[in-house]
Parts: C-alpha cells; sequence; structure tokens
C-alpha cells in the first residue's frame, strides 16, 4: 500500500513559488509514496473553540481533518512572513491539533522546508513551524531540512521541478520522509 504524505501549502497566491515546490513533489515521489496537494486551506475560517464542538465544525474544517486522518505524514511547505509562518499555516496547525491528544498529526512523521525571499530561505518560519507542529502532536523529522533563499528571482523563470539542484534535493527530501513514515528511518 502506497505510504500518502499530505502536502500543506503556506501561501495561497495562484503564483506562489512553495506551491510550485509542492508540485515539484507530487512529481518527485518515489515509489510507494504518494504526496497529496491539500486545496482549500483558504477556506478554513480561523481556529474557534466555540465552532469546535460537534455539529459545529465547519465543513472546510473537517475537510481538512479528513485528509490529515487518512495521512501517514506531513510535508510543510513554508514561506516567510514577516519573521514567521503565514496564518494560514498556523491555523491549519491549530486546527489539526484538536481534539487535544487526539489530533490528525497523532505522532506522524512531519517535514517542513518552504523557500522565501529572503537570503535564508524562510528559515525561521520553517523552524517555527516545526516548533508548532511538534506541540501539535506531529513527530517532526528535524534533520530533513531544505530552506531555498531568492524564491521570487530563482524561481522567477523556472519552475523548482526544473531547476535541476532544487529538484534533486526535493527527491531526497520526499524519499527520506517516506522512508520514516514506512517505519524504516531513512
Ligand atoms: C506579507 C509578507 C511578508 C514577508 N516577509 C518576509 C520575511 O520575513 N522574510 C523573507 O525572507 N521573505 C518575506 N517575504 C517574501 C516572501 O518570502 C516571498 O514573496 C515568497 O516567495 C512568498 O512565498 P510564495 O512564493 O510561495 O507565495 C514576505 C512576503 C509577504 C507577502
Amino acid at each position: 500500500m502506497s505510504v500518502r504524505i499530505l502536502a500543506l501549502v503556506g501561501s495561497l497566491r495562484a503564483g506562489s513559488h512553495n506551491r510550485q515546490l509542492a508540485e515539484a513533489a507530487v512529481r518527485f515521489a518515489p515509489e510507494g509514496a504518494e504526496v497529496e496537494f491539500f486545496e482549500g486551506l483558504a477556506e478554513v475560517p480561523f481556529y474557534n473553540e466555540d465552532i469546535d464542538v460537534e455539529g459545529g465544525v465547519p465543513a472546510a474544517a473537517v475537510k481538512l481533518r479528513e485528509a490529515a486522518q487518512a495521512a501517514d505524514a506531513f510535508l510543510f511547505f513554508s514561506p516567510e512572513y514577516n519573521g514567521t509562518m503565514p496564518a494560514v499555516l498556523k491555523n491549519a496547525i491549530d486546527w489539526l491539533s484538536r481534539p487535544f491528544g487526539a489530533g490528525a498529526f497523532n505522532g506522524k512523521p512531519v517535514a517542513v522546508i518552504g523557500t522565501a525571499f529572503g537570503q535564508y530561505g524562510g528559515v525561521w518560519a520553517q523552524d517555527d513551524t516545526r516548533k508548532a507542529v511538534g506541540i501539535a502532536g506531529g513527530k517532526v523529522i528535524e534533520d530533513i531540512k531544505l530552506s531555498i533563499p531568492g524564491s521570487v528571482t530563482r524561481f522567477a523563470e523556472t519552475h523548482p521541478a526544473d531547476d535541476t539542484e532544487v529538484a534533486a534535493q526535493l527527491t531526497e527530501v520526499v524519499a527520506r520522509l517516506h522512508g520514516y513514515a514506512d517505519g524504516a528511518a531513512a
């Protein structure tokens, strides 16, 4: 059975370079793994305990939780917004962190990568994402890291899938995460 890796992208814009990275990860998934891009983060309302009650959870949040429950591992793609992760990603983590102690991350492997315009490629955002998702119950794979600087210029003309260096790095990221999800730490 194929290992299911859910890709969550922290940028909503159509031309997002992080989204392009996720598209490339879908293409480069090794035999036995399937990377599924989650559509619909924009529709998930801000987390609110008052609506996180039986019968009250918005459909978009239910869809997110169901996709996460069905996943064996998670691959986050985060740009950096003002020194940290975009709100859309934090909101998804908050929804997936509940019910407390029984959220969808549930000890499953999580890797966080991404690209940002700054010279460090968004490391603050990706570190903050690791911190939050670990607290939310994910098993963060700390040694899978990929922070690509200069997003806006590097990928202005070239899709990440067509960038030889990035393609190789992404292939390795997905293969290693697959290894963890498969129980055979790569
Ligand atoms: C609101 C906002 C804040 C940003 N803050 C940072 C930042 O703190 N560090 C950084 O490296 N880039 C920052 N950027 C630039 C983004 O990293 C860059 O535009 C990136 O490509 C956005 O990701 P995307 O291409 O997936 O949409 C910011 C962009 C926006 C829109």
